[in-house]
This record gives C-alpha cells, sequence and structure tokens, in this order.
C-alpha cells in the first residue's frame, strides 16, 4: 500500500458530521477525479455500473445517491444510457457532476434522512463509495430500497473497513426479514486498486 492520499485521509477520518463531509468534498471536488481513477485505481465505479447495466435498460430511470462528480453516473451512460438522476451532500460535488452531462436531475440531499423522493419512483438504483467510514451507516440502505420499484435492483458498495465494524451483515439480513428488500449477491470485489483497498459489493431487489 503507497503513501495514502491526504484527501482520502480527511475522507476516511471523518464520523458523520455534515458539514465536515461538505468541507472535505469542497475541498476535494476539483481535483478528485484524477485523484481516485488515477491515483488509486478507483475501479469500483466501473464495476458497479456494470452491474446495474446488466440488470436494466435504457428506457428506466436510475438513482444515483451520493453520485459525487458523476464518476458512475459517466460509467453507466456509456454502459446503457439510462436515465439518471444524482443526489448528493456537496453542492460542490454535484457540480462537477453537472459538468459530465449525463445527468436528468441532479439535488442535494441527505441519504442519512427521508429523502424527497416518492415510493417506487425509479427503476433501479446505485450508490458507489458513501457507505464508508463516517459517511453514511447501514439504515439508509433502507430509504435507497423504498424508492425503487418492487424487483427492481440496488447496487451498493460498502467499504471493507466499515462492512463488520458497523453491522452491514446483520443490517442486510434484517432487511430481508422485515419484507423490505432481498438479498441477490454480496460478493467482493476490488474498490481502490493501487491502496489495496476492496469493497463489499451488495447486490439487492426490493420486495
Ligand atoms: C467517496 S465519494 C463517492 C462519490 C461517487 N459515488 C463516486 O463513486 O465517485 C462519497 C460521496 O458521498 C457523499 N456523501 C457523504 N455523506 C452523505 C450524505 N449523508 N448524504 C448524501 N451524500 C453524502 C459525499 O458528498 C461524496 O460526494
Amino acid at each position: 500500500m503507497g503513501t495514502e492520499n491526504p484527501l482520502l485521509t480527511r475522507a476516511y477520518a471523518l464520523a458523520g458530521d455534515r458539514d465536515d463531509i461538505r468541507a472535505v468534498y469542497a475541498d476535494w471536488a476539483e481535483s478528485y477525479d484524477d485523484d481516485t481513477l488515477i491515483g488509486m485505481g478507483y475501479v469500483a465505479p466501473a464495476i458497479a455500473a456494470e452491474t446495474l447495466a446488466s440488470e436494466i435498460s435504457s428506457s428506466d430511470r436510475v438513482l444515483d445517491a451520493g453520485c459525487g462528480t458523476g464518476l458512475v453516473g459517466k460509467e453507466l451512460h456509456e454502459q446503457c444510457e439510462p436515465t439518471i438522476d444524482g443526489v448528493d451532500l456537496s453542492a460542490d460535488m454535484l457540480k462537477k457532476a453537472r459538468q459530465k452531462g449525463v445527468y436528468d436531475a441532479l439535488e442535494t440531499a441527505d441519504l442519512t434522512q427521508k429523502l424527497d423522493i416518492k415510493d417506487d419512483a425509479y427503476d433501479g438504483v446505485i450508490s458507489v463509495g458513501v457507505f464508508t467510514s463516517g459517511h453514511v451507516g447501514p439504515s439508509a440502505m433502507n430509504e435507497l430500497v423504498r424508492v425503487i420499484k418492487p424487483g427492481a435492483p440496488a447496487v451498493i458498495t460498502v467499504h471493507e473497513k466499515v462492512w463488520d465494524k458497523d453491522g452491514y451483515a446483520e443490517h442486510l439480513e434484517q432487511m430481508e426479514q422485515d419484507g423490505i428488500a432481498k438479498i441477490r449477491e454480496i460478493r467482493e470485489a476490488p474498490y481502490h486498486q493501487k491502496e489495496g483497498y476492496s469493497c463489499k459489493l451488495c447486490i439487492l431487489e426490493a420486495a
């Protein structure tokens, strides 16, 4: 593992405070794409987008939850051209996402709160890099499956650092028991290849 990018170190040191999260990503928005894709070998957006793309068609509307600068939207657009909406806490990251020209609607939103989105609004949801240290915890998954249609796919990465610590396996089992979602697959996937980090790629289906 090489020397960690100082902005990545700041991101991993977050503790869920909304202002701190906004401050880190305000500083990171400009260099984020190069720092992560080139500097860290950030392959999770491509892997997750490919996974969702295999489940949907170009006539579908999907939500990119915690879309950041739009790396996931760009991949999805290249792979199957669905209509993509994005939400994120950081207005600075959303500004960069807007410049990619692949999103329909882009709004600020806090994924730890109830979203201003109707039940069953989307044909799929994707969230990459958001379920990680000090960002968003497992309970936010319930809101993601609420906004997709029954049977629609949710593709979510969970960083290896928080999988056990924050009780994701137990939370997902509880979601199944509560009849909110079915777990289709949970598999180990590369995340930041150059930093040596992996993630759990969770493929759920709204019940
Ligand atoms: C590591 S970036 C991932 C961005 C993008 N999905 C990607 O893969 O490049 C994490 C993103 O989560 C967003 N975020 C953190 N906490 C959030 C929250 N409570 N609600 C919405 N977005 C949040 C940050 O603003 C940031 O854009």
